[in-house]
């Protein structure tokens, strides 16, 4: 496991991310009856924008860095989000954690040791939230439906460094609509190569949603090599969230496009 998100966090990739986790969330709260929400590839929960190893790649820059200072009114939950925390910078542990009312749960998995230590150790003071250092693929299984609550979240976020992470992904879908058939799904994918996207959308349908919304934002021409962008797949979406979701979407085009990306939400059609 070479992947370790404090170098990217905060980048164009984790700004579309995490404005539809937050969107998602809102959403989950409107309804006093308790969700969970499962988070398969968890990170470190926060992260120092300042530390060695976010200055090194420097793209949170270009992505974070950006929106706080354009600060676009559409992004106003998001960013006042990301600003509730700092110095730090949130992951998506922290985003969720930051929602949870004490009826709700949080299930964080992070493979990583270190990772899943720093995790564990962050959270060991909140009841509400349970860290597993463990696979997150083989969680969804072990762990779900939570217990006693009906409606939630699992967002999974793998780094896709595996040859073999779209068909991990695959396995976990089937695993997860067989067992929790009613949560909603957020699938995290980077567009470099159109075929990654095209296969984990194909095994959403066949892991059995019957319809799927997929959001994707390039900030640069899609040339097959880079990663352009990144997109979120959905799986029983929130009524209309197309809707709600387009003048937030609208906003981060704007402010990240760096020239020749686009904004994109669409309805997916089974092959
Ligand atoms: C893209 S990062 C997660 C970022 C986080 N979701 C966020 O938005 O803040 C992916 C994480 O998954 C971890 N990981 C990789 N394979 C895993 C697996 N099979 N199960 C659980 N965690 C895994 C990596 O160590 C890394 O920390």
């Amino acid at each position: 496991m070479n992947y370790r998100h404090a170098y990217h966090a905060g980048n164009h990739a984790d700004a579309l991310k995490h404005a539809v986790l937050l969107a998602l969330l809102q959403r989950l709260t409107a309804k006093p009856s308790p969700f969970a929400v499962l988070d398969t590839h968890a990170g470190i929960g926060c992260y120092d924008l300042g530390a060695d190893e976010a200055s090194r790649t420097g793209e949170w820059r270009d992505g974070i860095g950006r929106l706080l200072e354009a600060d676009p009114p559409e992004l106003a939950d998001y960013l006042a989000a990301v600003r509730g925390v700092a110095p730090s910078y949130p992951g998506s542990p922290e985003l969720t954690r930051a929602m949870l009312r004490d009826q709700d749960r949080l299930l964080l998995c992070e493979l990583h040791p270190d990772d899943g230590e720093t995790l564990k150790r962050r959270y060991a003071h909140d009841p509400r939230v349970a860290v597993h250092r463990r696979d997150g693929y083989e969680a969804i299984g072990a762990l779900l439906p939570p217990k006693a609550i009906g409606r939630g979240l699992v967002l999974i976020d793998p780094p896709y460094e595996r040859g073999d992470e779209a068909d991990a992904v695959a396995r976990g879908l089937q695993t997860l609509v067989a067992r929790w058939p009613h949560a909603q799904l957020a699938l995290w994918y980077p567009i470099k190569d159109r075929a990654l996207s095209w296969r984990l959308h194909e095994a959403a349908f066949a892991a059995g949603y019957e319809k799927l919304l997929a959001i994707e934002l390039t900030v640069s021409p899609e040339d097959g090599l880079h990663m352009a962008g990144s997109g979120v797949v959905l799986g029983n979406a929130p009524y209309e969230f197309e809707k709600t979701f387009a003048p937030a979407l609208g906003a981060l085009h704007a402010v990240l496009d760096r020239g020749g990306g686009h904004a994109r939400v669409a309805h997916l059609a089974r092959a």
